[in-house]
């Protein structure tokens, strides 16, 4: 294998999401606001979506720039019909050492076992809360709490291990649930990570005061279960990890607020339409399928990935001020998290 594409910050190419739809069929307050996606909202029309066969061959070539880790993404990913075609096609590439998709979990009791059949390694499930008024105030959606919880469920039956369980903790929203996170992750084997709300996209009305720091969060569970520091699974992991000193499992923070991790970010994102974003803060992408459509070769799409990394130097986190607070930046429903 060649050496991996590196930034101008000499940050190497590992991980590739890919957002396989704009959707979701929850409206996160944080995320999609139903006052900005309600019924007359634009999403991506059909035609305009990456195929399949598409979004394989973009994959397989950043493999060749040192892509090792793949994330299927949304919206909500599983709203994009025969998902399990694709998860076999991107699992089938050399290379693609780890498969994972990150869902709201509403639609994953029924597909599962599918997913995993066709090689899905690893699943991430968002849940912001285990209180059923919570959950339903956060998602705003009529997909009840307990349609989440069987499709965590169905996920272990299925074979799936080390489910991850994601919840974006709002001050005064969900802060007060977090030990109830905690308790059922460890009782059914999951990693609970907990993630700083972040300022991503124009419509969520982010406030710095709204920002729980991943430091008052690790008190709390640490006072109620010691916690003990444990090593980045490999170089640039996005959570901080603990494992509990009781020996039930770990839980990890996400703290791109208040202590960045731009410098070792070796995420590229890839949209539904296919443009690819090196930044998940930044304000435009760069259009790899006009590339695809326009008949070119794997030699000159792989040229122009690899050039839009080594151009990179995002550290949007590392410079978040009152500056960049004005700044034009896409939604994250449509780059995918
Ligand atoms: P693992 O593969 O299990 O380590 O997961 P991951 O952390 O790569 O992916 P996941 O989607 O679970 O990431 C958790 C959350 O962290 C995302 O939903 C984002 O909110 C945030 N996040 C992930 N990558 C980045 C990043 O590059 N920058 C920032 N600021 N936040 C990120
Ligand atoms: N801040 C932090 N995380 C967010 N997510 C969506 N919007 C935000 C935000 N503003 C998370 C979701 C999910 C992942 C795809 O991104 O909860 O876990
Ligand atoms: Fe949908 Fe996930 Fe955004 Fe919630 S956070 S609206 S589940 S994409
Ligand atoms: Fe990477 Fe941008 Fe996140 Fe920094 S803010 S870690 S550069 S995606």
């Amino acid at each position: 294998m060649t050496e991996p594409a590196r930034d101008r910050l000499g940050r190497p190419l590992h991980d590739l999401r890919v957002s396989v739809t704009d959707r979701c069929n929850f409206r996160c307050h944080y995320c999609m606001p139903r006052e900005v996606f309600g019924p007359g909202f634009a999403f991506v029309p059909r035609e305009q979506l990456l195929s399949f066969e598409e979004i394989t061959r973009v994959v397989r070539l950043a493999t060749e720039l040192g892509v090792r880790k793949v994330r299927l993404t949304g919206g909500e990913p599983l709203l994009r019909r025969d998902l399990d075609q694709l998860v076999a096609s991107i699992a089938a590439i050399d290379g693609v050492d780890d498969l994972a998709m990150t869902t709201n979990g509403a639609l994953l009791a029924g597909h599962a076992h599918r997913l995993r059949k066709a090689g899905l390694r690893r699943i991430t499930v968002s849940l912001d809360s285990v209180d059923p008024e919570v959950f339903t105030r956060m998602a705003d959606t009529a997909v009840p709490l307990s349609q989440v919880l069987d499709g965590v469920a169905a996920a272990t039956d299925a074979g799936f291990t080390g489910i991850k369980l994601n919840a974006v903790v709002q001050r005064g929203v969900n802060d007060g649930g977090i030990l109830d996170l905690v308790d059922y992750a460890r009782r059914n084997g999951h990693v609970m990570r907990f993630i700083e709300y972040m300022d991503v996209g124009n419509t969520n009305g982010w406030l710095l005061d709204q920002v729980v720091p991943a430091r008052e969060l690790r008190d709390v569970v640490h006072t109620r279960w010691p916690l003990v520091p444990v090593d980045p699974g490999y170089p640039g992991e996005v959570a901080r990890r603990y494992r509990f000193a009781d020996g039930a499992g770990e839980v990890g923070f996400v703290t791109s607020v208040t202590e960045p991790f731009c410098g070792s970010c070796s995420r590229a994102r890839l949209t539904a339409v296919g443009e690819l974003y090196t930044c998940l803060f930044a304000g435009a992408g760069s259009d790899v399928r006009a590339l695809l459509r326009g008949g070119h070769d794997d030699d000159a799409v792989r040229d122009f990935l690899g050039q839009v990394w080594q151009q990179r130097s995002d550290r949007y986190s590392e410079l978040r001020s009152a500056g960049t607070a004005g700044l034009h930046r896409v939604e994250m429903s449509y780059l995918g998290g």
